[in-house]
């Protein structure tokens, strides 16, 4: 067929590679999108002449729209999810996994006609500001306008790309497909997708492959496919970290500033934390973001990780979001947004659970994701949500009122302080200060979330997500922990300063089974104290696994949190702490292979000083 590629488009094998992918999928049309203003607004008219959108009421949400997708695919098919290394051993443990060769075998028959009576878009994106030398460039094929008009929200997608990879630059290959082949004459439907599903990742040929859901994280595939899997094996290989960490911003009363990388397992307030302001008490204190959920670090000469957000949107969770707990997030959604799986209001607007904590109370009737009415007696008998519980908005960074004003700067920003956070109702201390970059390691190999499905009144089961990375994984875990390690030590050898490691919980419950710390905005609390450890104005106290903070230490103007609170959440229970290690052993015993002795050697000087 006719490729029909721009006169800019110069690079030759990525023409080759298009038109071998056109040649195998077989779409009616071909369209390279340039990421131009024009380009968004007619597709997302055409989205909805479909009925894949529903453009919300312009006096309410300007330009923006609603896509409520098929029940069947709502959100990442983790065991659907594959590293498909030439050695399984090189997958790991943790992922799942198949021979590259038979996986090509399986997939070719899926991939053959796949885009039958489909558009196939060309969609160049930069993870990262453009030409900078952290960032990296992909090239997404998709018979999807919906990601299309995602990408162009989440990346920086456009003609531009081109100029970077110029004649012979290097990209990304990633191919995407709902799965829907349409035969001629055949009605579309609003969200095409197929029950089965692939999220295929080859990490030696640095190739993505994604067949059947069309939605976020397996279909936008700069985010976690590009931006953590295949990233992490570019990192491993070149020296670099790709992490599922936020990066923000803090600027000190004195106009110092300083910034934080913070990786949390999903569903763990990341966003929030991102967006965090300040509490009353920290006056002319100020937090800005530079990237809600992944930070690619590139270490310079001297020492120093420069961070960048190689996405340049949010595809955030709004059920839970409101102006209690993320105000900056919901100035950031006035505009220009699209929602996918929220309910429609009567007045055509959107709502998701959580809204009512603004409004004071629950609207009378909503059309909810599934295009059902829902009014609040509906949801008392049934249970039913109006939102999907991981229903998203997709918004571009620059709406967020408290964007980092370095946020696009190609040099990244100097990373001060990393924090591992889970989700703990007990055992994991608030806030500890790892003493060195190995215990650092260490807690970020073992951190843990708790189920929150579990049972009222049970306590919720630990789901280990060693660096809030076990589904974007992209290689054998223990080789990443190493990877770690190599960098600390790297580092070191420059002779700078290493960015000091914390572990947080900000989840912490009483014997009344309620979170005792307040979280959100007083979150920044913890902030300060970890800046004033590394202004050396704050001594800490030395526990079991690091250094924690006295009450004393802690700025409590204008929260009311007493002692007793604080022991509570900042406690170290023996007893708990030694079945705690039991979990961490089984966890090694899981990664057995390549795990650096560094892990087991850290875990028994933490079982020494529980004796002693
Ligand atoms: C996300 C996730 O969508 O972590 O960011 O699941
Ligand atoms: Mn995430």
């Amino acid at each position: 067929m006719n490729l029909n590629a721009p006169a800019y488009v110069k690079n030759p094998k990525l023409i080759a590679w298009v038109a071998d992918m056109a040649a195998l999928c077989k779409p009616s049309a071909i369209h390279w999108c340039d990421g131009s203003q024009e380009e968004y607004d007619r597709l997302c008219q055409q989205l909805v002449d479909a009925g894949t959108f529903k453009k919300l009421n312009p006096a309410k949400r300007p330009n923006s729209f609603l896509a409520c997708s098929d029940p069947s695919d709502v959100a990442r098919v983790e065991d659907r999810t594959y590293i498909c290394s030439e050695k399984k051993e090189n997958a790991g443990p943790t992922n799942n996994w198949m021979a590259p060769a038979e996986m090509r075998a399986t997939l070719q028959p899926l991939f053959d006609g796949c885009m039958q009576g489909r558009t196939m878009y060309v969609v160049p994106f930069s993870m990262g500001p453009l030409g900078s030398p952290i960032a990296h460039v992909g090239i997404e094929l998709s018979d999807s306008a919906y990601v299309a008009v995602n990408q162009r929200i989440m990346t920086r997608m456009g003609k531009a790309v081109y100029d970077v990879i110029g004649t012979d630059g290097a990209f990304v290959p990633c191919v995407h497909t709902v799965g829907a082949p349409l035969t001629a004459g055949q009605a579309d439907v609003k969200w095409p997708c197929n029950k089965t599903k692939y999220i295929v990742h080859y990490p030696e040929t640095r190739e993505i492959w994604s067949y059947g859901s069309g939605y976020g994280g397996n279909a936008l595939l700069g985010k976690k496919c590009f931006a953590l899997r295949i990233a992490s094996n570019m990192g491993r290989d070149q020296g670099w970290l790709a992490e599922h960490m936020l990066i923000l911003g803090v600027t000190n009363p004195q106009g110092k500033k300083y910034h934080v990388a913070a990786a949390f397992p999903s569903a763990c307030g990341k966003t929030n934390f991102s967006m965090l302001v300040p509490p009353a008490g920290f006056e002319g204190w100020k937090v800005t973001t530079i990237g809600d959920d992944i930070a690619w670090i590139k270490p310079s000469a001297d020492g120093k990780l420069h961070a960048i957000n190689p996405e340049a949107g949010y595809f955030g969770v709004a059920p839970g979001t409101n102006f209690h707990t993320n105000p900056n997030c919901m100035a950031s959604l006035d505009k220009n947004v699209i929602f996918t799986n929220v309910a429609l209001t009567d007045d055509g607007d959107v709502w998701w659970e959580g809204m009512e904590k603004d409004s004071g109370a629950l609207p009378d009737h909503l059309i909810d994701w599934q295009g059902k009415d829902w009014t609040p007696q509906i949801a008392r008998e049934t249970g039913a949500k109006a939102a999907h519980p991981n229903a998203r908005f997709t918004v571009a960074a620059t709406n967020n009122p408290a964007l980092d004003s370095a946020w696009d700067d190609a040099a990244g920003v100097v990373i001060d302080a990393f924090i591992f956070g889970g989700r703990r109702s007990t055992t994991v201390p608030l806030v500890t200060e790892a003493r060195t970059w190995t215990e650092g390691v260490y807690m970020a190999a073992t951190m843990g979330s708790e189920t929150t499905a579990a049972a009222a009144g049970q306590q919720g089961v630990v789901r280990r997500d060693p660096f809030a990375m076990l589904p974007f994984m992209g290689y054998n875990m223990s080789d990443y922990f190493q990877h770690w390690l190599n960098m600390g030590d790297k580092l070191k050898a420059t002779g700078a300063k290493l960015p000091a490691i914390y572990c947080v919980n900000w989840f912490r419950k009483g014997e009344d089974g309620k979170f005792v710390w307040p979280g959100y905005g007083e979150n920044m609390r913890v902030l300060k104290w970890m800046i004033d450890r590394i202004e050396g104005a704050a001594k800490g106290k030395d526990n079991v696994f690091g250094v924690s903070p006295t009450y004393e230490e802690i700025t409590w103007t204008g929260l009311d949190f007493t002692p007793e609170q604080f022991k509570t959440v900042t406690s170290i229970d023996k007893a708990a702490w030694v079945q705690e290690l039991k979990l961490h052993e089984e966890l090694f015993t899981q990664l057995a292979y390549h795990l650096p002795s560094e892990m087991t050697a850290t875990k028994a000087a933490i079982e020494l000083r529980l004796e002693a």
